[in-house]
């Protein structure tokens, strides 16, 4: 489910995540592998203080093998500790104790001093809507269709899932606000779902992807559509073909842009497309 974000949301929501934050060792801090730079909530390392956390790209399976690897060394680099996963279909959660234990080492080697033998963890999920909290927590405690509160302001007697590992997961994930900076990023998050499809309408939103998606690989489009284009072919050009391919067309021929753009959105954001990263580390840094 998305959310307006409006000022009082963004309190509420960073009033939540700082009382959930008092009862936790880590942070589970989830980003979308299709765009790790813009699916980061711009303020989370100030919200989290000096909380020990770890970053975890979901939705893998959704992106360029290649970038998502550039993507993990960059965020190494700056000193993050990184897991690559697909939490729907439990891939690459094996490692998820171990990376723990290691941005905890500190607290262990304490908690070793103080003769405390319990080495649970207790951690909790926050990142922006549709980065796969929920299915991540669901993922774990292994209870599929347990209900999980995915909005920020829901008060709820906190309530801790045991997952495998000897972790403790705080079962409600901090729903945090995405990033607001400049037009691309807001495309960007609209691209994967992450905030409401009316920053733009359907149609203009679909132009906007099929742009995006011809300057990463012109190819993407023709080989899904079987269709031939140039690189200064009109997109409404391409949506035409595309909308004749699937037999989008209204009557007297003309072409139903708005089924045409529901599928090309709907298409990218199940991966129909082929794997595709929308962000890459040379973007941003260099
Ligand atoms: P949230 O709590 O962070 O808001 O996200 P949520 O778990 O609701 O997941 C958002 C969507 O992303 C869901 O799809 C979910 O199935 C999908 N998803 C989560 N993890 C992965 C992943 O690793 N790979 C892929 N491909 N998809 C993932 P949906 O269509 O909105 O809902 P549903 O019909 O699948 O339930």
């Amino acid at each position: 489910m998305n959310i307006n974000w409006y000022p009082g949301h963004m309190k509420v929501a960073f009033d939540n995540f700082k009382k959930n934050l008092k009862l936790i060792d880590i942070v589970v801090e989830l980003i979308d592998a299709r765009i790790p730079f813009s699916s980061k909530n711009p303020k989370i390392d100030e919200i989290l203080e000096n909380k020990p956390s770890v970053l975890l790209f979901n939705k893998i399976d959704l992106a360029d093998e290649y970038t998502t690897k550039k993507w993990k060394e960059y965020y190494e680099s700056i000193g993050k500790k990184v897991l690559l996963v697909n939490a729907n279909q439990n891939k690459g959660l094996n490692n998820l104790r171990q990376i723990l234990e290691d941005e905890l080492s500190e607290k262990f080697k304490r908690d070793e001093q103080k003769l405390i033998k319990d080495k649970t963890i207790k951690m909790m999920m926050v990142g922006i809507p549709n980065v796969g909290k929920s299915t991540l927590i669901n993922t774990l405690s292994k209870r599929t269709g347990a209900k999980v509160g995915n909005l920020p302001g829901v008060t709820r007697n906190i309530q801790w899932i045991k997952t495998p590992g000897k972790i403790e997961l705080l079962d409600t994930p901090g729903v945090l606000w995405p990033k607001f900076e400049n037009k691309e990023i807001g495309l960007n998050l609209a691209f994967v779902g992450s905030i409401d499809d009316d920053i733009l309408d359907v149609e203009n939103l679909s132009y906007e992807l099929i742009k995006k998606l011809n300057k990463i690989d012109p190819n993407i489009l023709k080989n899904r559509y079987n269709i031939e284009f140039d690189l200064d072919t009109d997109i409404a050009y391409i949506m035409d073909m595309i909308g004749e391919r699937r037999g989008a067309i209204l009557k007297k021929g003309i072409i139903d842009y708005d089924k045409v753009s529901r599928m090309i959105l709907r298409e990218f954001r199940l991966g129909k497309l082929g794997r595709i990263s929308l962000e890459k580390v040379s973007d941003f840094f260099g």
